[in-house]
């Protein structure tokens, strides 16, 4: 089995999550909205989910819209937001260092005549809640702010983003919880968001399955038209095994958060003291304000999808950022935002641990992702010195025959 150190990406399914589905993709197979009992039996199954995920947040199960995943949460919290709000403004603010669930959506709104104003970020990743008061126009709709980095970790401050907020009616506050949901506590009692995502496949829950948070009294326009699903908000005959399995992978990870986040934290420390210790490795993202469990770095001078599948083959599951753009040679867009130039941002690479990984695990791959970073940097420096040789060589064929044209020239004078 590889050590699999790529939970940001995805998580493997809970057992827990598991057998509490398959009641509901077999004999509980019913639609929620038939009348029968059949289909009444899924409808208790979808209440209760609704339920727990409401608790597990802090909501009351009518604030839960339950989604095919994060993305569609996001564009259903941007859009939603964005044409409920279109008579009273047309300004939305984000960061530059979102999702592309969230950077795409906005940009696909610019050409509805959207204004969309990307706020920067400092050198760790994290918006200054100041910028983002200061971009607040009576234009505005929405800010929708992430609370924590998929590549880098980095936790955004959005309580304080929250106070400034409220301090203008009408504008809304959207937090994509993605990434977080699975190790930070979130409490909606307190967290003052009208709009929160989550994705159940990020702790431990099944893929295609998700969640949006829409606070009590909150406008939004539904993005999918047909039947009336999720309370108008989701179009749509319900995952109800999804929505179960996501509802017991929460609770479960809100249950065991105070145990598993500083486990975690203390394997991912463990990590970046050996890897962050490696000749001109730099550890990306904020020292403290991060999620436990990510472990983010540049190698500047490497190629960072060349070292993620060289310790593919050594049997450690990375990623050099964001899964969704894995694959891309552009570099990241969020490390581009954090200043680091184009060059080094290639040579990212992430780590992200989850709830099983072992203190052995972390030891073998630390020792491994030492000899494959000194591995790729002798690959890279004979390549370097080819190069040079290569780029050499013309010169020093001109150099040899110029002595001899040099002297045919002089014997013909
Ligand atoms: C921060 C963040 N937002 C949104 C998403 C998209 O969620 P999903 O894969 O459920 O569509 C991801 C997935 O990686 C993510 O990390």
């Amino acid at each position: 089995m590889p050590i699999y150190l790529d939970h940001a990406a995805t998580t493997p399914l809970r057992r827990e999550a598991l057998e509490a589905m398959l009641p509901y993709l077999t004999e509980h197979f019913g639609n929620a909205s038939s009348l029968h009992s059949t289909g009444r039996r899924a409808r208790a199954g979808l209440d209760e989910a609704h339920e727990t995920v409401a608790r597990a947040l802090g909501a009351t199960p009518r604030e839960i819209v339950i989604t095919s995943g994060g993305t569609e949460a996001n564009n259903l919290a941007i859009k939603g937001a964005a044409w409920a709000g279109k008579a009273r403004g047309h300004r939305i603010i984000t960061s530059s260092v979102e999702h592309h669930a969230i950077g795409h959506t906005v940009r696909y709104l610019e050409k509805f005549g959207f204004e969309i104003v990307e706020l920067p970020v400092d050198r760790y990743g994290r918006v200054d809640p100041d910028e983002v008061e200061a971009a607040i126009t009576p234009k505005t709709i929405l800010v929708s702010i992430m609370l924590a980095n998929n590549e880098v970790g980095t936790i955004q401050p959005i309580a304080e983003i929250a106070e400034r907020v409220r301090r203008y009616k009408g504008v809304l506050l959207h937090t994509d919880a993605v990434q977080a949901a699975p190790y930070l506590s979130i409490d909606l009692a307190v967290l003052d968001v009208d709009l929160l995502t989550i994705a159940a496949h990020k702790f431990e829950g099944p893929k295609g399955v998700g969640a949006l948070f829409v606070r009590h009294g909150t406008n939004i326009l539904a993005q999918q038209q047909g039947g009336s699903q999720e309370r108008y908000r989701r179009a749509g005959t319900e995952n109800v095994a999804g929505a179960v399995g996501m509802a017991r992978a929460l609770e479960l990870a809100a249950a065991e958060k105070a145990e598993t986040a500083p486990r975690l934290r203390r394997l991912r420390e463990a990590l970046t003291s050996v890897i962050g210790g490696a000749d001109g490795v730099v550890e990306t993202g904020h020292p403290t304000d991060r999620l436990p469990g990510l472990a983010s770095f540049v190698v500047p001078g490497l190629d960072g999808s060349a070292v993620a599948m060289s310790l593919d083959l050594a049997d450690i599951a990375c990623s050099t950022g964001s899964a969704c753009v894995s694959g891309s040679t552009d570099p990241s867009h969020v490390l581009l935002a954090m200043g680091f130039p184009a060059e080094e941002a290639r040579g990212a690479l992430r780590f992200s641990l989850g709830r099983t990984t072992t203190d052995a695990e972390i030891a073998r791959a630390a020792e491994l992702v030492l000899a494959t970073l000194a591995h790729q940097r002798e690959a890279a420096a004979a390549f370097a010195a080819q190069r040079v040789a290569a780029l050499a060589r013309p010169a020093a064929v001109a150099a040899a025959v110029a002595p001899d044209a040099a002297g045919v020239e002089a014997s013909a004078g």
